[in-house]
């Protein structure tokens, strides 16, 4: 891998990371700061894209198409949706969806983009793998699984909604990047991984649990990052 792109949505999800840049070069397009350095050996290229599908999809496309990067890692926070997920755990992707497409009318289930060979992006075994590899090897203060991240315009805070997002989507974890981002590199053909740090249960209490862990979850899913680094 030659570069790697890397996008959090928000300042809390990149600025470790960007500060730990050597050689930093900082480029400034369509609203956004690339950031362009070298961390554990690898030459990255980081950028907080900003909130939701289309902030992820846009910033994706910019880092494949001028930037160069021929994986993508997303790193950030999320809403637990599978039981056995604490606050703080770690989800490495294997796949991700994009859960709030509805063309049902038609004829086509939730989740389901019309006329696309798949709507399920699956993430790279290499990525996965180094992922899943750091949180073995390395001394790290949380647990790690792999499962599906599912994306949505929306913050998840209700039973209801996280119901229907664990068992008729299948969802490990929620955010509002994530799928964006795979879909962008898949359509690319460019490997990804996302990486995301539980910081809520996607419940009632979300917005309080969201506030008070969002800096340490964001600190978790960059430790991941950085030691995944090396073992790419
Ligand atoms: N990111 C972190 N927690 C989330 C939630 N509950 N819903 C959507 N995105 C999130």
């Amino acid at each position: 891998m030659k570069k790697i792109g890397i996008i959090g949505a928000m300042e809390e999800e990149v600025k470790e990371l960007t500060s730990m840049l050597i050689n930093r070069k900082t480029t400034k397009i369509a609203g956004l700061s690339v950031e362009e350095g070298v961390i554990e050996g690898k030459e990255v290229a980081i950028v907080e894209c900003g909130i939701a599908k289309v902030n992820a999809a846009m910033c994706t496309q910019i880092l494949i198409s001028e930037f160069n990067v021929d994986s993508v890692i997303n790193t950030g926070v999320a809403g637990a949706l599978h039981d056995k997920l604490n606050i703080n755990d770690i989800v490495i992707s294997t796949d991700a969806i994009e859960y709030d497409v509805d063309a049902s009318p038609l004829g086509d289930p939730k989740g389901t983009i019309p006329r696309m060979k798949t709507s399920v992006f699956k993430s790279d075994e290499r990525m996965i793998k180094a992922a899943y590899d750091a949180f073995l090897e390395e001394d790290l203060k949380f647990k790690a699984y792999k499962g599906r991240v599912v994306t949505g315009d929306q913050f998840v805070a209700d039973n209801e909604t996280k119901n229907v997002l664990k068992n008729d989507f299948n969802g490990y974890c929620c955010e509002m990047e994530g799928g964006a981002i795979a879909h962008v590199a898949y359509l690319n053909e460019v490997p990804f991984v996302i990486i995301r740090a539980i910081s809520d249960k996607a419940d009632s209490s979300a917005d309080m649990t969201y506030d008070e862990f969002v800096k340490i979850a964001a600190i978790n899913s960059k430790e991941m990052v950085v030691n995944m680094l090396k073992r790419l």
